[in-house]
């Protein structure tokens, strides 16, 4: 019998996104995360379960192997370090930019540049790269308020259309990396679950391609 594979999603825009590609590789859930109260989800694959989880969790669910692989933006493994992770595919969906944003005509800051993000570590590592010292503010969520109310001179978040930045008055400013989500395997599972997760990575793979064709 096959053993259990687990695959960790993030909600919302990535699972949606993602849903097309997995049924590729013959994977649908039962149930719909939207109404159901579950956590973990059978699929049309008796030894496939999907756990529907936040963004920011994926990464640490497979590098533990609470799940064998896992679905998640780039932003967020740039942000979490990628320890313990495969990252064998990028499936090309939930497209954006990580950029640095600010005030249409903000005067330049005397002191430290103080930047607000909930991408702290990318915030850091970008800055010190360009031998800039700043003082990074760390934030949860509506980034662009911070340099309209004054908490910081500029912001590191994400851009697709810009229309968030433009609707506050922001206008982007240095490109920091381009984003789409990422297929992440666990090592250990790489390893014992060889054939199920290369079966997968192979249907996922083709999925993308024939997507972009
Ligand atoms: P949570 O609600 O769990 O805190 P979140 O609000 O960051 O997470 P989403 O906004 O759905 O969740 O974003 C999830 C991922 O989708 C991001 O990590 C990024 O990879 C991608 N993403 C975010 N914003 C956009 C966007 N505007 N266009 C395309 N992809 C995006
Ligand atoms: C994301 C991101 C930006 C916005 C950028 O937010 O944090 O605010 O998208 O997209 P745009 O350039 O097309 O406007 P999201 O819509 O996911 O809301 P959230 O941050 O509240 O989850």
């Amino acid at each position: 019998m096959a053993k259990t594979l687990t695959i960790a999603v993030s909600k919302g825009r990535i699972y949606k996104e993602a849903l097309p590609l997995l049924a590729h590789a013959g994977i649908e859930p039962v149930d719909d995360p939207a109404t159901s109260r579950k956590l973990i989800l059978d699929t049309s694959r008796d030894e496939v379960k999907l756990v529907i989880i936040r963004t920011t969790d994926v990464p640490t669910y497979v590098q533990y192997g609470a799940a064998d692989v896992g679905v998640t933006g780039k932003d967020v493994l740039m942000e979490h370090g990628g320890e313990g992770l495969y990252e064998p595919l990028d499936l090309g969906i939930a497209r954006c930019r990580m950029m640095t944003a600010g005030l249409a005509d903000a005067p330049r800051p005397r002191g430290r540049l103080r930047v607000a993000t909930k991408y702290v570590n990318c915030a850091r590592r970008y800055f010190a790269e360009q031998g800039q010292q700043v003082e990074v503010i760390k934030l949860y969520g509506s980034m662009e308020l911070a340099p309209i109310v004054g908490l910081a001179d500029c912001i590191v978040d994400l851009v697709d259309t810009g229309n968030t930045l433009k609707a506050n008055g922001l206008v982007p400013q240095e490109h920091i990396a381009d984003i789409s989500s990422r297929l992440i395997v666990n090592r250990a599972s790489m390893k014992m679950k060889h054939e199920q997760v290369r079966a997968l990575i192979d249907h996922l793979a083709e999925a993308v391609r024939l997507r972009s064709q």
